[in-house]
């Protein structure tokens, strides 16, 4: 029997591999870089199934250079931005992605970014290395205390909740914003109660970003918003980089709007070496491994394999984010 034919748009961790490679005929894109759009295109044609990266824009255009025989997108990511999902569910085609297996993993760079960015982490190490430590000093390279200051948690899914524990064990002070939870309710296994969008901004020590990426979220993190955060305030951002407005963010960290950003994601990524953010002795980058674990990434790569193949089997995906492909 044929094998069902596949594009799998970069080299994911070896275990998935092996399983994409044992059910399918795959085309595996092995270059450092992302395929670019006309490559996708071309080399979507005639296949069953799609494994793509969060670098890969799926839409209904790469769809129909599939073709017919499409069966199946599945994402290497719980974050689907790059996939066109109105045009997927459209066409049929169920979208399968990795939620759960990195919420911890993610939460954890998530804290490791708030206490490298609260105790100046990075600017340290840099001091260190550019021989400018000539002495102990009462006053030098100061940090923010995180025992008893306030975390605003922006987007309390998995990820942010995971947040929120770590947050309790180090006496934080607890609140977070989700359009899904009402103002006032407290959860109390976690020591969190959600606010306002903007009570959480005027009260927050360290604003920590964990939403998708749609349209409500794009640039929820401008001028406006970052003003009326505290000028002492760090940001932290782990979830998707166009959620914050780099040339307003700029402008916040150099005129003190805020005292402070670390950053795993930016618009756009890879952040060009000539941003104006990377001049910025107050803004930590990281590029994008908060979920970067090895045990994670090989999760991540077998639960995109096991979506990949059950959609080519006609079989409902383990996890698929837009259902209304069944109920049609
Ligand atoms: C995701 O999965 O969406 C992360 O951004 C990468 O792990």
């Amino acid at each position: 029997m044929n094998k069902p034919k596949v594009f799998v748009t970069r080299l994911i961790p070896e275990k998935g591999l092996r399983m994409v490679q044992a059910f399918c005929q795959a085309d595996v894109w092995s270059e450092v870089l992302p395929p670019s759009q006309d490559v996708i295109l071309e080399r979507v044609r005639g296949v069953d199934g799609v494994l793509s990266l969060l670098t890969d824009r799926v839409d209904g255009e790469v769809m129909d250079s599939a073709g017919p025989n499409l069966k199946v997108i599945s994402n290497h990511a719980v974050g689907v931005d790059n996939v066109d999902l109105a045009a997927a569910t459209l066409r049929g085609i169920p979208v399968g992605n990795t939620p759960g297996i990195l919420t911890e993993t993610t939460a954890d760079f998530a804290f490791a970014l708030l206490l490298a960015v609260a105790r100046r982490v990075a600017e340290s190490e840099r001091f260190v290395r550019t021989g400018k430590w000539v002495t102990w000093g009462p006053s030098l390279l100061l940090g923010q205390d995180i025992a008893g200051a306030t975390l605003g948690i922006v987007g309390f899914g998995r990820i942010g909740q995971a947040l929120a524990r770590r947050a309790r064990g180090f006496d934080m002070r607890i609140l977070f914003y989700d359009p899904q939870f009402p103002p006032g309710i407290r959860v109390q296994k976690l020591g969190a109660r959600s606010v306002k969008l903007d009570t959480l901004l005027a009260e927050a020590d360290f604003v920590s970003i964990h939403t998708p990426l749609n349209e409500a979220t794009h640039h929820l993190f401008d001028q406006t918003t970052l003003r009326k955060m505290k000028p002492r305030a760090l940001l932290v951002n782990t979830a998707r980089g166009p959620v914050v407005d780099p040339q307003a963010l700029y402008l916040a960290l150099k005129e003190g709007w805020i005292a402070g950003a670390a950053l795993d994601v930016t618009e756009p990524e890879p952040i060009p070496l000539d941003s104006p953010l990377l001049e910025l002795e107050n803004c930590l980058i990281t590029p994008h491994i908060a979920s970067a674990s090895v045990a994670t990434r090989e999760k991540m790569a077998t639960m995109a394999a096991e979506n990949l193949i059950a959609g080519l089997k006609g079989e409902r995906l383990p996890n698929c984010v837009n259902l209304e492909v069944y109920r049609r």
